[in-house]
């Protein structure tokens, strides 16, 4: 496969909002010091083919125009997170889609009221998958050793 590393990978995104708020480096910090290894990193702006094919189950829904408006109001800075149990871990880390009820702690709940959430992130593995390879190119995504992961994971947590 592609994207074959030692753990898990997701995808997410700051939004247009986390970047013209100041919040990346916030956001990033947040996967890091989850105990995630950052293996993809770059900004980009989102035309609007590439969001409807990255939203394409949410086109016809009566929110759309103002996610796509959203979306492609600024550049977004998109991220590959590894991990065991990455996608899981960041949708933790992440916190509920609508910002005014999640919970404290999380990224949304710490740094949003609504639906101007700072992040998307990927929902199941399957889809990780998808996005990761949607956003990044092979030799964008990269395979290094994080000495951290000793005092990440337990032996024989680590494959
Ligand atoms: S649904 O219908 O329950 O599947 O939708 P949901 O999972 O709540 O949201 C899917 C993505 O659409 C975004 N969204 C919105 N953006 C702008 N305005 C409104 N009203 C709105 N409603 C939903 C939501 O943030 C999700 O984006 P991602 O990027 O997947 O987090």
């Amino acid at each position: 496969m592609k994207f074959d590393g030692v753990y898990e990978k997701t995808l997410l995104i700051v939004k247009p909002d986390g970047v013209q708020r100041g919040l990346v480096g916030e956001v990033v910090k947040r996967l890091e010091t989850k105990g995630l290894k950052i293996v993809g990193l770059k900004m980009s702006a989102l035309d609007l083919d590439k969001l409807k094919e990255h939203y394409a189950h949410h086109v016809e829904k009566p929110f759309y125009p103002e996610l796509e408006k959203f979306m492609s109001s600024s550049p977004v800075v998109i991220v590959c997170a590894e991990g065991k149990g990455a996608v899981d871990a960041v949708r933790l880390v992440a916190g509920m889609t609508n910002a005014g009820q999640a919970d404290g702690g999380t990224i949304r709940g710490d740094l949003a009221m609504g639906m101007c959430n700072v992040v998307h992130c990927s929902d199941s593995v399957e889809n990780a998958k998808i996005e990761v390879e949607r956003f990044f190119t092979v030799d964008e995504v990269f395979d290094y050793d994080k000495t951290e992961y000793l005092h990440v994971y337990m032996d024989d947590e680590r494959e």
